[in-house]
């Protein structure tokens, strides 16, 4: 039984309340709140980045279990820091492990967390007594002004992947799909997706379901038999648009009210957040566990989905005894702390970082996260602890 042992989330320092980017853009904020099912947006501090934060997602993930079983990172991000060094390594540092690790980024847009739960699944099973760390962690930026603007986000997921379980047990079959299509992508020049938001909710429905058809095949179970799924959500409603979808094609007969339970209690966080990438089906996932009573022994989906485009379906059990491995108050905290800033102080922020000129820059001490990304000197990035 190899699958999710722990499960943790960090986000941008800041918060900002979609109904402020609805009043400049002109739109009736109810576009936001209910079209896209987005209420906020995380915005991250000057001195804050994918590494910060997918640390930060990471550092009590070890502080419970330790490091020692640790021989391997997975860094997974949409939007690397580097084009040649994994941001792992940084955080690898920073999260004080023993230097007997391997450690690798992985790409295929909001996709590669997924890829990164299945290689580890495919390390452990090789040593059960190893434990892989899993980072996503992405900082999601669009042109403002655009119809993509409300659905950035900023967030990052931490898992380990055990062969005992306390959260997850993955189930053997996995469904995969992928198609080469232009619906997302982010040339080396730019620091924003380019985007073809219409083509790629299309995109995602028809992958979403290809991966689900070659779950099937796969020997993988059937749509009445899954409790709950767990769908990527660049924005919220996605979800409910993918479940409906694979509900049709997949024959169900559940109305529309036990659909959406089936869904619904997986947006929790990402609603607030905005969309995070890599990370976003991880914080579904994570949503799932903290804010239902007990789903001990239910069958949950993960339908992840990278543009350009990749998707994966897998389904696992959830493990009896999870809930004392939670920290749900801790993540209600953690994004309940973040002050809402104006459309003023978010446009200004997002104006300048990230900062691609070649000088040498020190950030402004803002974070309150365990770890800041405190500036680039010659052309490095320098990461130190907070405190
Ligand atoms: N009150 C309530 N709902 C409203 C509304 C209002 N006043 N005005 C519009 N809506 C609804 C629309 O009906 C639509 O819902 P539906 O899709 O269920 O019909 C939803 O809000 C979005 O409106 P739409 O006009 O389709 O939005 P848009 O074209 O301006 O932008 C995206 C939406 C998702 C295309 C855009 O935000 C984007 O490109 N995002 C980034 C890419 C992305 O996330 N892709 C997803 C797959 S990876």
């Amino acid at each position: 039984m190899i699958g999710i042992d722990d499960l943790a989330l960090a986000t941008g320092a800041y918060r900002i309340d979609l109904a402020a980017v609805a009043e400049r853009l002109g739109t009736d904020p109810a576009k936001y709140y209910k079209g896209l099912g987005q209420t906020e947006m995380s915005v991250i501090a000057e001195d804050e980045d994918i590494v910060t934060l997918g640390a930060a997602a990471a550092l009590p993930v070890l502080e419970r279990a330790g490091r020692d079983q640790i021989r391997t990172v997975l860094f997974a991000t949409e939007t690397g820091i580097d084009q040649s060094k994994a941001a792992g390594v940084y955080a690898h540092r920073l999260l004080g492990l023993s230097p007997n690790v391997r450690v690798v980024e992985l790409k295929q847009a909001c996709y590669s967390g997924t890829a990164a739960l299945q290689f580890a699944a495919a390390l452990v099973a090789r040593n059960p007594a190893e434990k892989v760390l899993v980072i996503a962690s992405d900082v999601a930026r669009y042109e403002l002004g655009s119809s993509a603007e409300p659905t950035q986000g900023a967030g990052a997921a931490a898992f380990t992947v055990s062969a005992d379980p306390a959260l997850l047990a993955l189930e053997p079959a996995a469904g995969l799909f992928t198609a080469d299509v232009m619906d997302f992508w982010r040339p080396n020049h730019r620091v924003t997706a380019i985007v073809d938001g219409q083509s790629s909710i299309t995109a995602y429905l028809e992958a979403i379901g290809g991966a689900f058809t070659d779950y099937r095949a796969q020997g993988g179970a059937d749509f009445a038999a899954i409790d709950r799924f767990c769908y990527h959500q660049p924005f919220t409603k996605m979800a409910s648009k993918a479940h409906r979808y694979l509900a049709q094609r997949a024959g169900s007969t559940l109305d529309a009210a036990a659909l959406a339970a089936q869904v619904d209690p997986t947006m929790a966080y990402n609603r607030r957040i905005g969309n995070s990438y890599t990370a976003s089906v991880y914080l579904a996932l994570l949503a799932l566990l903290d804010g239902e009573a007990d789903l001990t022994g239910e069958r949950v989906a993960i339908a992840s989905y990278g543009s350009g485009a990749v998707a994966e379906f897998l389904t696992g059990t959830v493990v009896e005894g999870y809930r004392e491995g939670l920290r749900t108050a801790t993540n209600e905290q953690i994004l309940a702390d973040r002050p809402q800033i104006s459309d003023d102080t978010y446009l200004a922020r997002q104006r300048t970082m990230p900062r691609t000129d070649p000088s040498d820059y020190t950030n402004r001490h803002e974070t309150r996260a365990p770890f800041r990304f405190a500036g680039v000197r010659e052309d490095q990035r320098i990461y130190e602890p907070t405190s």
